[in-house]
């Protein structure tokens, strides 16, 4: 028996559930040199903003025990370039394309927003209203409610294809703001982005991020990702993407029995650029070795007790 790993979210076919996360593989054209990106379900890109940004200056990662931490600072070429310069390159490619979006106002969200929604080869637009390592913007749209279920409704009026909200772990209720995004008119939630964090350099006594604080990801948010994911697909009608610390096929196998319809992979990649196409290869296998004929048959499937 053969496995159909194909999924769709939003009337959106993927060919399989694993994606990467985004700003762990640029725009996709160093990861195109590894594997062709045919293999993936879909590619999302490093966050866009309105305007070209450099990010903090370095060091913006560091290693943790059980993962990293970072505060890049959204560096990327901004939306003209990235329309002109990657998406000639993203269109070539056989995956899904989604594209990231951060901004610093609701204003700017909505013109990155506007812009692309000329551009042919794209499929979706996921928010990032999440990212802890920003002064302005970012986190504080995920973390409030009615901004959150504000900035999803003015994209979704000038955006017309499916719109993700991806959602902030450092927040008191996550299910409170997934279903503010919902109320928006969210087509999907994605979670978790990364968890705010800091390490210091005991000799110089200096944080090791200039950023002074950073954001945990790895393998050691994978618990807080699928206790979240698992609350989010129990309370909320929208499909859910899980992220968080998938290094292999069993963790991807965790989040889909958590509910997740799709994951993501992201600091896996730094250390095993291989890591979604192993993690397809093994999802399949398993789905054979059970006798699942689709992904579906593993969705929010997790026996809870009582
Ligand atoms: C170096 C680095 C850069 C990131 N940049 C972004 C970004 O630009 N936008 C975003 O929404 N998430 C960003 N993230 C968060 C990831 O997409 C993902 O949510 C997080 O890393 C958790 O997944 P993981 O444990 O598989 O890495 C970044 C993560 C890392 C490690």
């Amino acid at each position: 028996m053969t496995a159909d790993l194909g999924i769709t979210i939003a009337g959106v076919e993927f060919a399989n559930p694993v994606w990467t996360a985004s700003g762990c593989c640029g725009y996709g054209e160093e990861l195109a040199r590894v594997f062709p990106l045919s293999r993936l379900g879909a590619l999302v890109t490093k966050s866009i903003t309105l305007e070209p940004r450099l990010g903090h200056p370095p060091p913006r990662v560091a290693e943790t025990s059980a993962g990293m931490l970072n505060a890049i600072g959204l560096a990327n070429v901004g939306v003209e370039s990235f329309i002109d310069e990657k998406i000639p390159f993203l269109a070539r490619q056989k995956t899904r394309t989604i594209v990231n979006v951060a901004g610093s106002t609701m204003g700017e969200y909505i013109e990155v927003c506007q812009r692309l929604n000329d551009v042919e080869h794209l499929d979706m637009v996921e928010l990032n209203i999440s990212c802890p390592n920003v002064d302005k913007g970012g986190m504080q749209f995920g973390a409030d409610p009615s901004l959150t279920e504000e900035v999803v409704k003015s994209v979704k009026k000038v955006f017309t294809r499916p719109v993700i909200a991806k959602l902030s772990p450092n927040v008191t209720d996550i299910v409170e703001i997934a279903r503010a995004a919902e109320q928006g008119g969210a087509d999907a939630v994605s979670l978790i982005n990364s968890m705010v964090g800091t390490a210091v350099d005991i000799e110089t006594w200096r944080p090791r991020l200039t950023n002074n604080t950073g954001g945990l990801t790895g393998p050691a948010i994978k618990p807080i990702a699928l206790a979240m994911v698992s609350a989010v697909h129990s309370s909320c009608r929208l499909p859910v993407i899980g992220i968080g610390g998938i290094a292999g096929w069993a963790d991807a196998v965790e989040f889909l029995l958590c509910g997740a319809t799709a994951v993501q992979v992201g600091t896996a990649v730094f250390v095993e650029p291989e890591a979604p196409v192993k993690i397809v290869r093994g999802l399949r296998e398993y789905m054979r070795r059970k006798k699942l004929r689709t992904v579906n048959d593993l969705i929010g499937r997790v026996r809870k007790y009582g």
